[in-house]
């Protein structure tokens, strides 16, 4: 949706549903999996059907965000290499946080912190699945302490990736304008220009 004409295109239609997918399949992931985590997390099995469905679903859904991260995944990753100037971003990112961005240096398509956030995205979802895969069948009848250390790795991936995305959900509500680029693909050229300066003068030819 162009609210305005003057819009300019972040993500397709194919890039938004493709990030939904994967959201929404780590909003179940960490819910039941929290109802493994400890006992007084464990009524939320009740929205999977109960303990042994939520022991069923879990690993398949974990399957399916698998799939879909490793396409978004080579879709961004291209945009998502660091560059010197993200380093002199990074360097600046209390100015940020205190809300005084507009002397930071100019950003592409993602500023330092997404691209830091990517990259730890990419390795938390490389444990999870490695770690998850050995725990998950016991006709695999791998040694046990194997499944111990898999399921230690799995937990400490796990609260590294909810954290990574808390603060990606929070990032996203809190810079106004961010949200309606995922739901509808498109941004103000106001936002291009204040957050992705260098990506706004590639999309426009404006300086
Ligand atoms: C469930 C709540 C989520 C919300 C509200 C949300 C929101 C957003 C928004 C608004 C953007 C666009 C940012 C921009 O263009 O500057 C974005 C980008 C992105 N999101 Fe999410 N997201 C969520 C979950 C996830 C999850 C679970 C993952 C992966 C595990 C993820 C991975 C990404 C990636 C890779 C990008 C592109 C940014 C980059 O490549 O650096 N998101 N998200």
């Amino acid at each position: 949706m162009r609210r305005n004409p003057r819009d300019l295109v972040r993500y397709t239609a194919g890039e938004r549903a493709n990030h939904w997918v994967v959201g929404i399949c780590f909003i179940l992931l960490a819910l039941s999996g929290l109802a493994f985590f400890h006992p007084a997390f464990f009524p939320l099995t009740q929205l999977f059907g109960g303990g042994p469905w939520t022991r069923i679903l879990h690993p398949y859904i974990g399957v399916v965000m698998m799939l879909f991260f490793v396409i978004m995944a080579l879709r961004f990753w291209r945009l998502n290499v660091i560059e010197p100037r993200d380093v002199e971003w990074l360097k600046n990112v209390n100015k940020m946080v205190d809300g005084n961005d507009h002397d930071m240096p100019e950003q592409g398509k993602y500023n330092g912190g997404q691209k830091v956030l990517f990259w730890g995205l990419v390795v938390g979802m490389v444990l999870l699945l490695v770690s998850g895969v050995l725990m998950w069948r016991a006709w695999l009848n791998l040694p046990v302490d194997v499944v111990r250390i898999a399921s230690v790795v799995h937990a400490i991936a796990a609260v590294w990736m909810i954290g990574l995305i808390i603060m990606h959900v929070y990032a996203a509500i809190w810079t106004r304008g961010t949200i309606r680029a995922m739901m509808y693909g498109t941004v103000t050229r106001a936002w291009a220009k204040q957050h992705h300066r260098g990506w706004y003068r590639k999309m426009t030819g404006d300086n």
